[in-house]
């Protein structure tokens, strides 16, 4: 091998590394560890309303204060939910506004959305969980932590302060629906929206679904207006099936329901304020996703 080769190759590697090491830190920089979400001690950066950081010091974990891998709930539509939920009662609900538009049945406070409000309703403190990290369900080292931030109540409290948007409350007439029925109902197992066909509304997208152990996985493609691409991603707008076994007593079929995390993705840091799909990028573009406007 000559020399030349050889400062060439040298210098391909460097660039081969370089473009490596760019591509891990920006994999890195779009996780939830580098969100507002991660609120265990490693969390670096302002708090999503500028003041000083939220975190607790019981911990360097970020999945814990959401997910458990043993024992969670399993009545919130999130897989291994480790913390405690609300009872649905203590909500009030868009529908009981009464706008003259809205022609959507709404089921109780559940599914995701009740996950989210464990925290975003203000009443429970963010580190009360079911499994706390380490040994045991009550792990004392985790226990004697403390918060600090400026959205917090106190350092031993852990709540989101009243005032903040970040706290909705437990009056949700003032905050998009949520738990109710996808484009005003009729969308259903036994009478499933075809792939891009008809909606029964016209004022909203057509509905996609895969089914998957008998269970129906329901979602609005992102770009349906040019076709879309038919799979399910988490950029997408995704619904969620509310029926008996899905805190909506006395619903028989499997039907698609906005929740949440239709819009947000507790995760991601590929849009501000967790949205599956940039309301920037094009202006509005998650409400002109769902509404036909
Ligand atoms: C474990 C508690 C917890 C849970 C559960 C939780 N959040 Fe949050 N979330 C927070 C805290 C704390 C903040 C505020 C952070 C800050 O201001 O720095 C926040 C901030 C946000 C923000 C604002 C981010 C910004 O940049 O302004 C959004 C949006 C949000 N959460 C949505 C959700 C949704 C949707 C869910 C359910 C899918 C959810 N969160 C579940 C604790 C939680
Ligand atoms: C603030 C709360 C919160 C935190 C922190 C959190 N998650 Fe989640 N996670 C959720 C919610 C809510 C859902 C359900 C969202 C949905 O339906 O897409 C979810 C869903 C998931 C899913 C299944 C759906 C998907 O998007 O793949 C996985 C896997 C997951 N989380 C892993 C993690 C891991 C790993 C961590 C820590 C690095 C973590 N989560 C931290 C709230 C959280
Ligand atoms: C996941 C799909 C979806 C997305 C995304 C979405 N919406 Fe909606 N929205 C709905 C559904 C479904 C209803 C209930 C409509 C009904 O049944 O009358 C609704 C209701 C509303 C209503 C109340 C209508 C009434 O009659 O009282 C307003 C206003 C609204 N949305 C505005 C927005 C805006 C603004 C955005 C973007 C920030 C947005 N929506 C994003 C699905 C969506
Ligand atoms: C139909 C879509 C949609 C649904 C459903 C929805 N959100 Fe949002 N949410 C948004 C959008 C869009 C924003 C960004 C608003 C902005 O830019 O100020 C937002 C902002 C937020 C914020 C940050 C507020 C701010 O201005 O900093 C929080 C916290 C939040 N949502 C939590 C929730 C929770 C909890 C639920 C369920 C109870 C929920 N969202 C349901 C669309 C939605």
């Amino acid at each position: 091998m000559n020399n030349s080769h050889r400062g060439v190759s040298g210098r391909y590697w460097r660039l081969v590394v370089g473009l490596l090491c760019g591509l891990s830190s920006s994999m890195v920089l779009a996780g939830i560890a580098e969100s507002v979400h991660n609120l265990g001690m490693t969390g670096t950066g302002p708090s999503a309303n500028g003041g000083q950081r939220n975190q607790f010091s019981g911990t360097a974990e970020i999945c814990v204060f959401c997910h458990t891998p043993h024992g969670g709930d399993a009545r919130a539509a999130v897989p291994l939910w480790n913390r405690r939920l609300n009872n649905p009662s203590s909500y009030a609900t868009y529908d009981d506004l009464g706008t003259s538009t809205f022609d959507a049945e709404v089921a109780p406070v559940g599914s995701v959305s009740i996950g989210c409000l464990s925290c975003h309703d203000g009443t429970m403190a963010i580190d009360s969980m079911i499994n706390e990290p380490g040994s045991g369900a009550d792990n004392p080292g985790f226990s004697a932590g403390t918060w600090t931030g400026s959205d917090i109540l106190g350092p031993d409290d852990g709540k989101l302060a009243v005032g903040i948007v970040q706290n909705l409350g437990t009056d949700l007439t003032n905050d998009h629906p949520v738990g109710m029925q996808y484009a005003g109902g009729g969308i259903s197992a036994s009478t499933p929206i075809l792939p891009q066909g008809d909606t029964t509304d016209p004022d909203f997208a057509p509905v996609l679904y895969k089914i998957r152990d008998g269970r129906y996985l329901w979602w609005v493609d992102k770009d349906w207006r040019t076709g879309g691409d038919g799979e399910r991603s988490k950029t997408d707008v995704i619904l969620y099936t509310r029926d008996a076994a899905n805190g909506y007593p006395g619903q028989t079929q499997q039907e698609p329901f906005v929740e949440c995390a239709s819009c947000h993705d507790p995760h991601t840091t590929e849009n501000p304020t967790f949205l599956r799909i940039s309301n920037t990028e094009t202006p509005s573009g998650l409400c002109l996703t769902c509404h036909v406007k």
